[in-house]
C-alpha cells in the first residue's frame, strides 16, 4: 500500500440527522399520495450500494458493461474534447468508471482536481481515498450530498466536466429532469462540459430482464428501501411481505420498479408518528428508470442550454454517452 501524498477533502452535507429529517418528508408525502411512491435516493444506504454493486455484475443487467465497455474506447476522445482539468462526479458510487476517465485526463496531463458526489458517505470516503492514492497530486474533494438540492454548492473552479453515468439521469421524471440539467446548466461556464450517460431505448423484454433478475438481487435491493426507514424512523416495514415488481411503460419509455404488499396491513411508522394502510396488492413505485432515444437527449440537453457535442454507443446501441458542451 502507497502512502496518499494527495489530499482527500470530504464535505457532508448530509448528517444523519439531516437525512432523516429529509427521508421522514419523503416517506410523508409518499405514503399519502395515490398511489403511494418513494424517491429511488433512499435505496442507498451501505447494503444498498452493495447491492446495487451486485446487479451491476449480474448477466441480466447490460448497463454498465456497456457503458464501460464504451468508455474503454472512448474515454481518451472524451478527455481530449472536454479539455477538462476538473473532473465531477455526480452519483460517483463505487468509481469503476471513473478510473477510465481519469487514467485518460491524466494522460494527457491536464487533470488536477476530483470531486466525487455521492449520497452514500461511507462509499464515497472509500472512493475517494483510493483515487487520491492512485493518483498523485490529485485534489480529491469529496461531497456527500444529493445531486438534485445541492448542485449550487459544486465547486466552480477549473475546467470542468461534469459525469453523470450509468443512466441514473433517468431515475428523474421528465419535468424534474428538465429542472435539473437547465439548473445543471447555470453552475457552469464555457468551456465545461457533461458527461451523460443514458440508457437507450430497446426490446421491453431485455428491460424487464435488467430490472428482474432471476437471482432476486433487484429484488433485494428494491426492498432495502423498506429496510432503510425501519431503521431510520423506527418503522415496521416487513420487506418479505412486498412482492418485487418491475414493468416497462411502453407510452413513457421507462421502467417502473414497484413494490407491491402482499396481503393487506397497516405499517407502524413511529419517527412520523403515523401509521400507514395497504390495501392487499397495493403497490408502492419506488423507482422510474426512463430509457432515451438519441434525438430526445439532444432534445432535451438543448433545451436546457447545452450543446450536443457528440455520443458514443456501443456497438449493439444499448446504451449512450453524450457529451454536451456549454
Ligand atoms: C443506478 C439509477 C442507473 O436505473 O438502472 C438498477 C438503478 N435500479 N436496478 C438504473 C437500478 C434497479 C440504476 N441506476
Amino acid at each position: 500500500m502507497s502512502i496518499s501524498q494527495s489530499p482527500v477533502q470530504l464535505i457532508d452535507h448530509l448528517g444523519r440527522e439531516h437525512l432523516r429529517h429529509a427521508l421522514g418528508r419523503d416517506v410523508r408525502t409518499g405514503m399519502a399520495a395515490t398511489p403511494k411512491w418513494l424517491p429511488p435516493k433512499w435505496f442507498y444506504d451501505e447494503a444498498g450500494s452493495d447491492l446495487f454493486s451486485r446487479i451491476t455484475r449480474l448477466p441480466e443487467y447490460y448497463p454498465t458493461r456497456r457503458e464501460l465497455a464504451i468508455l474503454r474506447r472512448q474515454a481518451l476522445d472524451i478527455a481530449v474534447r472536454s479539455g477538462a482539468d476538473t473532473l465531477v462526479e455526480l452519483g460517483s458510487g463505487t468509481g469503476e468508471k471513473t478510473v477510465l476517465l481519469l487514467d485518460a485526463l491524466s494522460a494527457r496531463g491536464t487533470l488536477r482536481a476530483y470531486t466525487p458526489v455521492d449520497v452514500d458517505a461511507a462509499t464515497l470516503g472509500d472512493a475517494a481515498r483510493r483515487f487520491a492514492s492512485r493518483y498523485r497530486g490529485l485534489v480529491v474533494r469529496a461531497i456527500c450530498a444529493d445531486f438534485e438540492t445541492h448542485l449550487a454548492l459544486l465547486p466552480r473552479t477549473g475546467r470542468r466536466m461534469v459525469a453523470f453515468l450509468g443512466g441514473t439521469v433517468g431515475n428523474l421524471a421528465p419535468e424534474p429532469r428538465g429542472a435539473f440539467l437547465r439548473e445543471l446548466r447555470a453552475t457552469l461556464c464555457p468551456g465545461d462540459s457533461l458527461l451523460l450517460g443514458a440508457d437507450l431505448v430497446k426490446d421491453p423484454r431485455r428491460l424487464v430482464a435488467a430490472y428482474d433478475d432471476a437471482a432476486g438481487v433487484t429484488a433485494a435491493f428494491n426492498r432495502n428501501v423498506l429496510r432503510v426507514i425501519n431503521r431510520e424512523l423506527g418503522a415496521g416495514f416487513e420487506p418479505e411481505a412486498f412482492e418485487h415488481v418491475a414493468l416497462y411503460d411502453e407510452r413513457h419509455e421507462w421502467i417502473e420498479m414497484r413494490l407491491r404488499a402482499s396481503r393487506a396491513m397497516r405499517v407502524p411508522i413511529p419517527g412520523l408518528g403515523l401509521r400507514v394502510s395497504f390495501a392487499a396488492g397495493e403497490e408502492i413505485r419506488t423507482e422510474i428508470s426512463a430509457k432515451f432515444r438519441i434525438g430526445g437527449l439532444r432534445r432535451e440537453l438543448t433545451a436546457a442550454g447545452f450543446r450536443m457535442e457528440c455520443h458514443y454507443t456501443d456497438p449493439i446501441g444499448d446504451f449512450a454517452l453524450v457529451l454536451a458542451r456549454v
